[in-house]
């Protein structure tokens, strides 16, 4: 898999302002970089001599089974990266067994996207709107549409400064043409109390997705969340934000076993895929790459990204000597003093 080479065939077919708003981060783009450069910057010590002949890479997220602890991350515009838009990003999910979150701003039909067939689970992303009754709404339709979590994104207090698409005059587009402005929309007074709320109402489970850290997971637990997302929103709010891969082990530590723990951001590799869940993650979310396959070829092309990641994390286990993924432990990491000998 060479998700460069994909991304670079993608910025070739694509009008250079849409490309600037997927690839980009906010102000500097410290964080966006610092994602990537976290997880590489991690040492995993692998384990030899296990009988790795095979290697089942298969897990659960919130009960429903998966292929590999590999899902889809929610983005919006998808509609305009492909004719069928997050259609075949869920159709290219269920070919391949992943788990796909639909995000409901900008992106397409919730309803279309529920319509296609498939046995791997899908969940559905909101934002919580300053109308509430919007949210509320779509909540209430997603459990009847075989929906199997709601997400809630919570890093959205403002929309972050991306320079990009300032220089750009970005401006998002539903698929009718209508222009939606997040800093309009969105509730900005959202609360603990909120997701109280929210978890009270929401029929299927509710997973917070944004969380920086361990005691701010924790209060998400405590108000009714069954997982948390560590995630900075691919670099795209809050510049110099601590990278991902240096959050989890907070974030695991505060809901200590209590809710289900995954994290996105730079995830670009099996290895990093072994690396969080090492640290005690459940699962990875992708955002990036998948949208780069769905400019480059469509269903197909997100079906490659995903059998790309299931291949390399195949490997990476079997080179660790885990022949499952709940043998991916703590101990693989090599921690700060890696090169002195353990006691
Ligand atoms: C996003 N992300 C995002 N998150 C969310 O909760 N709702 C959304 O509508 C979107 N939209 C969106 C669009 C685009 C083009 C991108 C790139 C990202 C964030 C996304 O879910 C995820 O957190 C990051 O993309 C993960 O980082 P990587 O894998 O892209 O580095
Ligand atoms: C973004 C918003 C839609 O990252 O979440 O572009």
């Amino acid at each position: 898999m060479d998700l460069s080479d994909l991304e670079a065939d993608a910025k070739a077919k694509l009008e250079a302002t849409f490309y600037d708003y997927i690839a980009g981060g906010a102000e500097d783009e410290r964080t966006l970089a610092d994602n990537q450069d976290a997880w590489d910057r991690m040492r995993l010590r692998p384990r030899v001599l296990r009988d790795v002949t095979t290697i089942d890479t298969s897990t659960t997220m919130l009960g429903a089974r998966v292929s590999s602890p590999v899902a889809i991350a929610p983005m919006a515009m998808q509609h305009r990266a492909s004719p069928d838009g997050p259609v075949a990003t869920a159709r290219a999910a269920q070919a391949t067994g992943a788990l796909f979150c639909m995000g409901l701003f900008g992106a397409g039909s919730a309803a279309q996207v529920a319509a296609v067939p498939g046995n791997a689970p899908r969940w559905l992303q909101v934002y919580v709107m300053a109308d509430r009754a919007r949210s509320v709404e779509a909540i209430a339709r997603s459990a009847e549409q075989g929906y199997g979590a709601i997400v809630i994104t919570v890093d959205v207090a403002r929309q972050g400064n991306r320079r990009r698409d300032a220089r750009n005059r970005w401006t998002f587009l539903q698929s009718d043409g209508q222009v939606e402005d997040p800093n309009e929309l969105f509730d900005h007074a959202l609360t603990f109390d909120d997701i109280a709320w929210f978890a009270e109402r929401t029929p299927i489970p509710l997973v917070v997705k944004g969380v920086a850290r361990g005691d701010d997971a924790k209060a998400c637990v405590d108000a009714g969340a069954a997982g948390v997302v560590v995630s900075n929103h691919g670099g795209r709010q809050l510049d110099g934000a601590l990278a991902t891969a240096d959050a989890l082990a907070d974030v695991v530590a505060g809901v200590d076993g209590r809710a289900e723990v995954y994290v996105d951001g730079g995830i670009r590799r099996g290895q990093h895929v072994v690396k969080a869940l090492a640290m005690g993650a459940q699962a990875v979310f992708v955002g990036r790459p998948v949208m780069w396959g769905l400019v480059v070829a469509d269903q197909k092309g997100v079906e490659g990204v995903m059998r790309g990641f299931q291949d390399e994390v195949e490997r990476a286990m079997a080179l660790c000597g885990a022949t499952r993924v709940d043998e991916i432990d703590a101990s693989l990491l090599a921690e700060p003093g890696w090169n002195r000998p353990r006691g």
